[in-house]
């Protein structure tokens, strides 16, 4: 190897550094979302924390702080587009800049068969999963390209890619989040912001707690996941550190599968 190659080579642990880095978290006042905002922080981002509960969102935001870094936390509903852009004006009102951006808030309320779902829980659904990602990422991605680049990182989910009974309208918002991101990836990627998915499978928070605490569909869950367990929150932390970071500089426009197996049968 030449030196002038072995030269551009940082250790890859530098790679995942965010020393120096800012990042807005929505849906941080639990589950995945407060998983995700203290593995920024520990690899060295200041962390803004948005979602509804403001109780929930400054326990987190101490978490962050006892791990050394800058937190602040904004309460907006995301469903609000004046929230939502008050919220993003107040993040970089604090922050001067956003360098890593996870549209985390998401809902799934149902489960329960298609020819049962009504209007409101439709657009329940739709508006959170699909109108508020697109409106939050397009605002970020507007100022990420005056600041020179970024990364933003969507939560879609294993529903985006395989039919899940009882989740239609769940999984079509997802797979609204992944086509999403694919077209941000694209558009954007000349101005140096990356945009990919992260896509669980079940995960162990408030949002799975009824469905896999259920003796049918919990049982059925276990079965259909090939690693035989719903995951815990923590074992999407590495792959949001990932996204989030140099170490996928060369990543753009794809979908990250952490679902026990599920997708690949
Ligand atoms: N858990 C899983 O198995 C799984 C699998 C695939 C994908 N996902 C996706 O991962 C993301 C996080 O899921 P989770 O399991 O951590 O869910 P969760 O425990 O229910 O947390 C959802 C988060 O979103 C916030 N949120 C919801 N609606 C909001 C709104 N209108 N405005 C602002 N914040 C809002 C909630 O905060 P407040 O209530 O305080 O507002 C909360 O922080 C979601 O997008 C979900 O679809 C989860």
């Amino acid at each position: 190897m030449s030196d002038e190659t072995s030269a551009r080579i940082p250790s890859v642990f530098d790679q995942f550094s965010l020393a120096g880095r800012h990042a807005l978290v929505t849906g941080a006042s639990r589950g995945l979302g407060r998983v995700i905002a203290l593995a920024l922080a520990d690899a060295g981002a200041d962390v803004a924390l948005v979602a509804r509960a403001a109780d929930q969102l400054a326990q987190v935001a101490e978490e962050v702080r006892t791990r050394g870094r800058q937190a602040i936390t904004v309460t907006a509903d995301l469903t609000n587009l004046d929230e939502l852009g008050r919220a993003v004006d107040q993040v970089y009102e604090a922050f001067g800049k956003v360098d890593v951006l996870v549209s985390n808030a998401g809902i799934s309320p149902i489960w329960k068969r298609s020819t049962e779902v009504t209007e409101d829980e439709w657009d329940a659904i739709m508006t959170t999963n699909v109108k508020a990602t697109f409106f939050l990422c397009t605002n970020v991605a507007a100022r990420m390209a005056e600041q020179g680049g970024g990364s933003i990182i969507t939560l879609a989910s294993v529903a985006s890619v395989v039919g899940t009974p009882r989740m239609a309208v769940y999984g079509a918002s997802k797979a609204a989040v992944a086509q999403l991101t694919r077209t941000f990836a694209l558009e954007w990627a000349r101005h140096h912001i990356r945009v990919n998915a992260i896509a669980p499978g079940y995960i162990a928070t408030d949002m799975t707690a009824g469905v896999l605490e259920h003796p049918f569909f919990g049982n059925a869950i276990r079965q259909a996941t090939p690693l035989g367990r719903p995951g815990q929150p923590d074992e999407i932390a590495g792959i949001a550190l990932y996204l989030a970071s140099d170490a996928s500089s060369f990543a753009t426009g794809q979908l990250f599968l952490v679902d026990g197996g599920i997708a690949a049968e």
